[in-house]
C-alpha cells in the first residue's frame, strides 16, 4: 500500500461521485469508500504492515483523502437534494392555464317538459292546478265516478289493489271528486299526476302520467269544451290548421262523451305505422260531467253543468317529440335525455 494506490482510490471515488444520479447511489459510494468495510478503512488497517517511519505520513494521506471524499459527497448530496426538491415542486404546481372543467348542464325529462307545456297552455285559459292522492279508495277511483262494482269499465282498468282495501289510482279522474267535494263552483281545474295500471308491454307501462281537466259553471256546454280542446291541441302541436275530430264515445263519468283524434303528425294524414294507416291519432277523452257524478258530490245539476277531459302525457310527448318507443321514457339513458338539453316548455 502506497500513496499511489490511495490517489487511485481517490480518483475512482471522485468519478463515482460525479456520476451518481440520486441519493441512494451516493450513499452506496459512501459505504464503498468510507464505510467500515470501505476501501480507505481497509488501507488504514494495513498501516501496521508499513515500516514505522512511514506510518504517520501515509496515515495522514489516508485521513486527508477520507476528508476530501467526505466533503465531495456532502457537496453532491446537497446538489441532489436540491434537484429532488425542485422536481417535487415542479410536480406539485398547478397549471393555471389549463382549461377549467365545464359544468354539466342537465335537461328536463320529456315527460316533465310535456306536463309543463300542458300546464302553461291551459293555465293561460284560467285552469288552476289541483293534486289528489295516488293511493285511493274504491269510492273515489270508481263509485263516485259512476263506475259501480259490477261495471265492465272496472275490468278495463287493470287495477293494483293494496292489501288494506285501498288501490293505486288508475286515472286522474278521482281528483274531480276531491275538488268538487271541497270547493263550490265555478272552477276550472287541472289535475296532473301519476296513475297505475297492472299492464306492461311495448305500449303500456305500470305507471304513467295523465292530466285531467274539468270546469264547472252555470252555463257550460259542449261548445265550450270543443273550443277549448281545439285551441289547446293547435297550440300544443304548434299547428294552426291541425285536423281535429270529435268521435262519439263512452265514459261512465261523462255524458255525452267523445274521443278526440288529430290528423297524424307523423305522416300528415297519409297513413303510417304510428296511426295504423288511418291518418288519425287518438289523443284524449272528454265529455260533459254526468249527472250521477254531480249527485255523488252534492252539486245541483239543475244549476250547474261541467265538462271534463283526460289525456295521457307520455302519448302526447311521443307525438310532439316523435319518440317511437315508450321504454325510452323510463330507462334514463343519458344519450336520450341529453337531447332535451335547453328545451323549454
Ligand atoms: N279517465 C279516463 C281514462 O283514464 C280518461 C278520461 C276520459 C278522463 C274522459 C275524462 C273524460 O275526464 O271526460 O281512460
Amino acid at each position: 500500500m502506497d500513496s499511489e494506490k490511495i490517489s487511485f482510490i481517490q480518483k475512482n471515488a471522485e468519478q463515482a461521485i460525479a456520476e451518481a444520479r440520486d441519493l441512494t447511489a451516493l450513499e452506496q459510494i459512501r459505504i464503498e469508500f468510507l464505510g467500515k468495510k470501505g476501501q480507505l478503512t481497509a488501507c488504514l488497517k494495513q498501516l501496521g504492515n508499513l515500516p514505522p517511519d512511514q506510518r504517520p505520513t501515509v496515515g495522514q494521506i489516508i485521513n486527508n483523502t477520507k476528508q476530501a471524499i467526505s466533503a465531495q459527497i456532502d457537496q453532491k448530496k446537497a446538489l441532489l437534494e436540491h434537484d429532488a426538491e425542485n422536481e417535487r415542486i415542479a410536480a406539485d404546481t398547478i397549471d393555471v392555464t389549463l382549461p377549467s372543467r365545464s359544468r354539466h348542464i342537465g335537461s328536463h325529462h320529456p315527460v316533465t317538459l310535456t306536463l309543463q307545456r300542458i300546464q302553461r297552455l291551459l293555465g293561460s285559459a284560467g285552469f288552476e292546478i289541483a293534486e289528489g292522492p295516488e293511493i285511493e279508495t274504491d269510492h273515489y277511483n270508481f263509485n263516485a265516478l259512476n263506475i259501480p262494482e259490477s261495471h265492465p269499465a272496472r275490468a278495463m282498468h287493470d287495477t293494483f289493489y293494496l292489501e288494506d282495501g285501498h288501490l293505486l289510482r288508475t286515472h286522474t279522474s278521482p281528483v274531480q271528486i276531491h275538488v268538487m267535494q271541497e270547493q263550490t263552483p265555478p272552477f276550472r281545474v287541472l289535475a296532473p299526476g301519476k296513475v297505475y295500471r297492472c299492464d306492461s308491454d311495448l305500449t303500456h307501462t305500470p305507471m304513467f302520467h295523465q292530466v285531467e281537466g274539468f270546469a264547472v259553471d252555470t252555463e257550460i256546454s259542449f261548445a265550450h269544451l270543443k273550443g277549448l280542446i281545439e285551441s289547446f291541441l293547435k297550440a300544443f302541436f304548434e299547428q294552426e290548421d291541425l285536423p281535429i275530430r270529435f268521435r262519439p264515445s263512452y265514459f261512465p263519468f261523462t255524458e255525452p262523451s267523445a274521443e278526440v283524434d288529430i290528423g297524424c303528425v307523423i305522416c300528415q294524414g297519409e297513413g303510417c305505422r304510428v296511426c295504423s294507416k288511418t291518418g288519425w291519432l287518438e289523443v284524449l277523452g272528454c265529455g260533459l260531467i254526468h249527472p250521477n257524478v254531480f249527485a255523488n258530490v252534492g252539486i245541483d245539476d239543475e244549476k250547474f253543468s261541467g265538462y271534463a277531459f283526460g289525456m295521457g302525457v307520455q302519448r302526447l310527448a311521443m307525438l310532439r317529440y316523435q319518440i317511437n318507443d315508450l321504454r325510452l321514457f323510463f330507462e334514463n339513458d343519458l344519450r336520450f335525455l341529453n337531447q332535451f338539453k335547453g328545451q323549454i316548455h
